[in-house]
């Protein structure tokens, strides 16, 4: 046995201890089956000792590359806490690859000794290496592709309603809404007319562009965390989020709803759901509580301007016209 194979085996060894035995005792969620963990942190630098060792051995630039990789993968994937979106772990680990790949090419002799393995391997100078990379490799994908497709957890037994029948008024800002009758004041584009202007460009040629520019900065003030910069629901705290936000871009979602459900969707979020909504529970905030009315109609605009998508409707224009000309345009509403 060379010193090369019994570092890599003190590595392997020590990651699986920290893991398995120190990692759950620092970790207060899992206690796993330690009694008293104050024991345990005697742990801690006993794995500094094994990593000592595995460094006196004086692994090959190669193998160190390895661990060091690995450490960090190790790092961002399980001790980091709270757990980082997938786009952030990818960003992190691009920068730690090549971090690590400029300490192993910081000159020509140690970039020769770190890939001289790796040719070795390829060309067949290490037969054994080369039969069990070539053997793993498929193996691998197979695995990885089973665990993406196969279901982690077990569908809960009640269904949630995903939405459920609206109340029949909702009250906002002290002013009661007939969510039968509402509709959304800044809306005159019925017909498409505005399909080719942008907002933020062509902000000041018409009020409807106007108000779709502010509904949309609100929009990027408030909302995009969770639904997304591209309203596809997949925001950068979205990943959290069990049940995730709505994806507006999918017909399942504004595009099969009238206005005044989003509204009333938007001012009492996740806690104005009633109980058929629950088991799980919904992190939509109740928007009442921060921004205004108008800025909730105009952010509503915006996003059916970006995704292209018609609110769903039922009533007569008459009901439309009557709610606005009985309140007086918003602003002054209340
Ligand atoms: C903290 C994360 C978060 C933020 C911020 C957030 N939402 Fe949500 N939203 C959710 C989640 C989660 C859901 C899905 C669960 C549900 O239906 O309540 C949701 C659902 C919705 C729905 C219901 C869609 C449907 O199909 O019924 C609308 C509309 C909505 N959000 C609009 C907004 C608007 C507008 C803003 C900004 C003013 C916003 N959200 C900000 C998390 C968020």
């Amino acid at each position: 046995m060379n010193k090369t194979f019994i570092s890599f085996v003190v590595f392997v060894v020590t990651m699986l201890v920290f893991h398995n035995v120190v990692f759950p005792i620092m970790n207060i969620k899992e206690f796993s089956w330690v009694m008293n963990p104050y024991v345990y942190y005697l742990l801690i630098p006993i794995t500094l000792i094994f990593i000592n060792i595995t460094l006196r051995l004086k692994p090959p630039v190669s193998l160190i590359a390895l661990m060091v990789w690995v450490l960090g993968f190790y790092f961002y994937k399980y001790v980091l806490y709270p757990p980082i979106p997938w786009t952030l772990f990818i960003t992190y680990m691009v920068m730690w690859s090549i971090g690590t790949f400029l300490y192993v090419s910081q000159d020509a002799n140690t970039f020769r000794e770190f890939r001289s393995p790796i040719v070795k391997t390829i060309i067949g100078e290490y037969k054994i290496a080369r039969i069990v990379l070539f053997a793993l490799l498929p193996v691998l994908v197979g695995w990885m592709t089973y665990q993406s497709i196969y279901p982690t957890f077990q569908e809960p037994v009640e269904l949630r309603t995903v939405h459920p029948a609206p109340p029949a008024t909702t009250k906002v800002h002290g002013k009661t809404w007939v969510l039968e009758t509402s509709r959304n004041p800044y809306r005159v584009d019925e017909q498409d007319n505005y399909k080719n202007s942008f907002p933020f460009l062509d902000a000041d040629k018409n009020e409807y562009m106007k108000n779709v520019t502010e509904g949309g900065s609100l929009f990027f003030q408030n909302c995009h965390y969770c639904h997304g910069d591209q309203l596809n629901g997949i925001g950068m705290f979205s990943h959290v989020f069990n049940p995730t936000p709505a994806n507006f871009i999918d017909p399942g979602t504004i595009a099969m709803l009238r206005e005044s459900f989003i509204f009333w969707r938007v001012a009492k979020g996740g806690p104005g759901l009633p109980n058929e909504s629950t088991p799980w529970s919904s992190a939509m905030p109740p928007w009442e509580e921060h921004l205004s009315t108008e800025e909730m109609w105009k952010i509503i605009l915006f996003e059916y301007w970006y995704t292209g998508w018609h609110p769903r409707t039922f009533d007569t224009e008459e009901s439309y016209v009557g709610q606005w000309e009985k309140e007086g345009k918003p602003g002054g509403a209340h």
